[in-house]
């Protein structure tokens, strides 16, 4: 989704405008550009394409230099094809109002129409347009009162910067919806849709609200409500290094976020569960008595986290006795679903900004359900309309491929059904202190994988030309199955699909022939045999079967030496660490193809809009 950034201070604005666009190129683009104020005008540079190209064609602008006041935008195109009149940042008429946007202005055209019955003149396709010609419109010598009146008139959602040359000691940022936060430093401040894009140059963050404005000067920032009433903030400090947001030396941030899972997955058992078995679950919010009246649970989610999700179903069935429904935030918000007020709802999100997913969790909350969000970035949109939060803390995750996210979803899921359980004292003693045992060895049984990455990768070298692939899985790994195939399809763009096992003899099994690659999951488990049957079947029909099993199961390999073994653990957690070799059977088929691993093309990595 697109990413804007803003600078106000006593350095140069542009390289520091220019990096800030860089440290959000993992968000997807296709064009980006830059306005700053200088020698009273404001000078803007957009380019279709990608950062290095607006950088190439602004070396020989010299004239953008040394300015302390600027925006910049990296584009996903909603409205208007990805030219460089539909880039970033947009101008008034006159040329002194420049807007960077990030969401989508529902009711635009109408604006459009109205202000060019006034005579406003416009050049791009886009929605955003309509903004700096709104604030030229209103503009009395108070760039604030005109902003406020400006977005006021908008329907959809917006995170904005906005500059004038008439008040060049002001920055302005606006959100509704889309994430917008604001940096402080020492004579100079920032806005940014993300964190990435600031923590090189400071670490005290204020996270700005739905309906809220930012006025920054270089050493001052304000924020109020859209009627201008002046707002208190929290600033937080982030813990995030530089390092953390960069690749630590991997060539992807794919393959960096892989190799944190071991970590990830520790400080989530370690920061969880205190003593032998206590499961503290900080940011819950809900009192036993709710949660004794939970009738019935629903997920809500999009993708990867759908994938948890469906994994969370049978953990928090089989320990709690609730029924759960797993469903996709995108066909939830269509529906008419049951809900009521004992329904507690889930919501998992990686980024906490997945438009679908947030207007989900919105349909449920006006139905009267109570939220619980599971999320990876803190303050986000998610979060703010949640009545409780536990994050997964699993640090920036920059691949568009979702990884440390998902197992940390899995890690808060467990962790979730146990402490539900209990507090319906359906979960105590012997069984508890067995589970908690066998949950305390994931970390380490992550780590032992990924000492098995150059075989994986040279099972990869084996089958990356293959046309398709299928995963089959079943119980706990069917969800595994269908994460495996995402893996793969969105980084690879080789068509995968993943399938309960149980169902090849209601049609996939016609696809199978010795062009199709087939992925067993078949982990030491109470339907291992069934596992065997599918492999034989398959076997029989020439399919080249790669199997993922657990240690002392050799005897697998009568069907094929692509065997990813895996250490003994009990079944039910089998679905944390087979991600991970399926991980990175997909990263490494996909790097061996040639494919762009951090931004596969068409995707985004949060997104924002439907
Ligand atoms: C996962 O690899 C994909 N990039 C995508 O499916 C993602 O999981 C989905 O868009 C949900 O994102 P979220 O977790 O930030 O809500």
């Amino acid at each position: 989704m697109c990413g804007i950034v803003g600078y106000i201070g006593k350095k140069d604005a542009l390289p520091i405008l220019l990096d800030g666009l860089r440290q959000l190129e993992y968000r997807g683009y296709d064009s980006a550009g830059i306005s700053v104020l200088k020698d009273d005008k404001i000078k803007i540079v957009k380019r279709s394409g990608k950062i290095k190209d607006l950088v190439s064609f602004i070396k020989s602008h010299k004239d953008l230099d040394n300015s302390k006041l600027g925006i910049g935008h990296s584009r996903w195109a909603t409205h208007g094809a990805p030219t460089n009149i539909n880039a970033h940042p947009h101008l008034d008429c006159s040329g002194n109002f420049s807007v960077v946007h990030n969401g989508i202005i529902e009711n635009f055209s109408d604006i459009k129409k109205e202000l060019i019955k006034e005579g406003h003149k416009f050049k791009s396709e886009t929605d955003t347009e309509v903004l700096p010609h709104l604030v030229e419109k209103y503009y009395k010598r108070d760039l604030k009162e005109a902003v406020l009146k400006a977005v006021r008139r908008l329907k959809g959602s917006f995170a904005l910067g906005i500059i004038s040359k008439y008040e060049p000691d002001k920055l302005i940022g606006v959100r509704r919806e889309s994430p917008l936060i604001i940096g402080l430093g020492k004579d100079e401040n920032f806005i940014a849709s993300d964190i990435p894009a600031v923590l090189r140059y400071t670490k005290k963050i204020i996270y700005v609200d739905d309906g809220e404005m930012a006025v920054l000067t270089k050493d001052k920032v304000r924020v109020f409500d859209l009627n201008g009433k002046g707002r208190k903030k929290k600033v937080d400090t982030i813990k995030w290094t530089v390092a953390s947001a960069q690749k630590a030396g991997f060539p992807h941030f794919m393959l960096k976020e892989i190799h944190e899972q071991p970590k990830v997955l520790k400080q989530i058992i370690s920061s969880r569960i205190k003593g032998h078995s206590k499961i503290t679950l900080e940011g819950i919010n809900l009192k036993d008595s709710q949660i004794k009246n939970i009738s019935n649970i629903i997920i809500l989610a999009c993708g990867t986290a759908y994938h948890a999700g469906l994994v969370g179903k049978y953990l928090i069935e089989k320990f709690t006795h609730i029924p759960v429904l797993v469903d996709l935030a995108s066909e939830f918000r269509y529906r008419e679903p049951i809900v009521n007020k004992n329904t507690l709802v889930i919501a998992i999100s990686q980024s906490g900004e997945t438009a679908d997913t947030l207007a989900a969790v919105r349909e449920a909350r006006e139905r009267g359900a109570v939220i619980l969000s599971i999320c990876n970035v803190v303050g986000s949109s998610l979060v703010r309309i949640s009545d409780g939060v536990l994050y997964t803390y699993a640090g920036p995750e920059i691949g568009v491929a979702s990884t440390k996210a998902y197992t940390a979803q899995l890690g808060i899921l467990y962790l979730l059904a146990f402490y539900i359980a209990e507090r319906k004292s359906l979960l105590k003693g012997q069984l508890k202190e067995s589970l908690i045992r066998e949950f305390k060895k994931v970390p380490e049984i992550l780590n032992k994988i990924l000492g098995h990455k150059n075989y994986i990768s040279r099972i990869a070298s084996k089958h990356l030309h293959f046309g398709s692939f299928l995963y089959l899985g079943r119980n706990v790994n069917f969800p595994t199955a269908l994460e495996g195939a995402l893996k793969l399809k969105e980084i690879s763009y080789i068509p995968a699909e993943g399938y309960a096992a149980g169902e090849m003899k209601h049609g996939p099994i016609a696809l199978i022939d010795e062009y199709r690659a087939v992925v067993c999951i078949a982990p030491e488990s109470h339907i291992y045999e069934k596992m065997v049957s599918n492999i034989q079947e398959i076997c029989a029909r020439k399919g080249k079967v790669i199997i993922v099993s657990t240690e002392g199961h050799e005897g697998i390999e009568r069907f094929t030496k692509e065997v990813i073994y895996i250490p003994k653990l009990d079944e039910l957690f089998s679905p944390i660490v087979i991600a991970l070799p399926l991980q990175l059977l997909a990263y490494y088929i996909a790097v061996k193809r040639g494919c762009n691993v951090d931004q596969p093309r068409n995707l985004a990595k949060s997104v924002t809009v439907e």
